[in-house]
């Protein structure tokens, strides 16, 4: 079932127009949710980065973050999913062909769940390929990568060519030659036992996985630097991984045909059991407050 507007549809009537200005132009934003053993993680977080994309396109979601939350619930109800993959889209809506977002009176609102499904053992166990593509990351003063839009052909473009080379991720650099982050993932490394990872002003998307990796490795005792770092810095890391909502921590073991030390490595093995013990921690308050 799909959640569309205002009520659950089944998936082959869950059709919008072709005058959506989503698929006329791009125009809406969206996010990616995980829910495990029927909570949603870091439920607000996702809805405040929703709340300000939309902000930021000046769209304004026609429903309440309560109102979101229980259409989310719903949805993976009917679908009777614990261990679900979410994600909200908000396009602009129908209107007729021009740019103008008054074309558009009322935007289109959906939630699809799905079975979430893991990700090969090997890739965790290994690490993945990666490469530095040369597609550059959108210029934040032109189209903030802060917005999580649905114009996604930036990182599509940068996707091609990643699997061109045969990686299962590309990296982009910015327009100055800084590591920016991947098509659907931010990117840490680890050089002298501190790690480290783009600045959010370098232009990405600041990831609510990073964030929470970010505070494990504080709490930890890790040094952490949030920066500015050249491609050269990725190839003489000692270990080198990326991180979003589905993927949680993913080793990389090789960029650009280049062998990254030893993988996974100790600090990124840490992270991860860091990141499920806040996973575990978070859903068993979840739970609790239920109660
Ligand atoms: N992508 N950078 C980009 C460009 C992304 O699209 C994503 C997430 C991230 C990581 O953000 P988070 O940790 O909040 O998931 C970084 C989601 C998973 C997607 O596109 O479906």
């Amino acid at each position: 079932m799909i959640y569309l507007n205002d009520e659950l549809v089944p998936k082959n009537k869950a059709l919008i127009s072709v005058f959506d200005h989503g698929f006329l132009y791009g125009d809406g934003i969206y996010e990616t949710l995980r829910a495990y053993n029927g909570v949603v993680f870091r439920f607000d977080e996702h809805l405040e980065r929703l709340f300000r994309s939309a902000f930021m396109i000046s769209l304004t979601i026609p429903k309440t973050s309560e109102e979101i939350k229980q259409a989310v619930y719903e949805t993976m109800k009917a679908n009777r999913q614990e261990d679900a993959v979410i994600r909200i889209s908000i396009s602009r809506g129908a209107g007729p062909i021009g740019l103008d977002p008054d074309l558009c009176p009322k935007p289109t609102f959906v939630i699809m769940s799905g079975e979430f499904k893991e990700y090969p053992k090997q890739y965790y166990q290994k690490g993945i390929k990666i490469a530095i593509v040369n597609t550059r990351r959108n210029f934040k003063d032109a189209l903030n990568p802060q917005i999580k839009s649905l114009n996604f052909l930036n990182n599509i473009l940068a996707k091609i060519e990643a699997k061109d080379r045969g990686a299962y991720e590309a990296v982009m650099m910015n327009y100055r030659e800084y590591v920016a982050e991947g098509t659907i993932s931010n990117i840490f490394f680890v050089k002298d036992k501190a790690l480290c990872t783009p600045a959010v002003d370098v232009g990405i998307l600041d990831g609510i996985t990073r964030r929470i990796i970010i505070d494990a490795a504080k709490e930890a005792g890790i040094d952490v630097k949030e920066g500015r770092f050249r491609k050269e810095d990725l190839y003489n890391a000692q270990e080198v991984f990326i991180s979003n909502t589905t993927m949680e921590v993913m080793p990389v073991g090789e960029i650009d045909d280049i062998k990254i030390g030893t993988k996974p490595g100790r600090i990124t093995k840490a992270l991860h059991s860091a990141y499920k013990k806040k996973v575990a921690e978070y859903i068993r308050q979840c739970r609790l407050h239920i109660k």
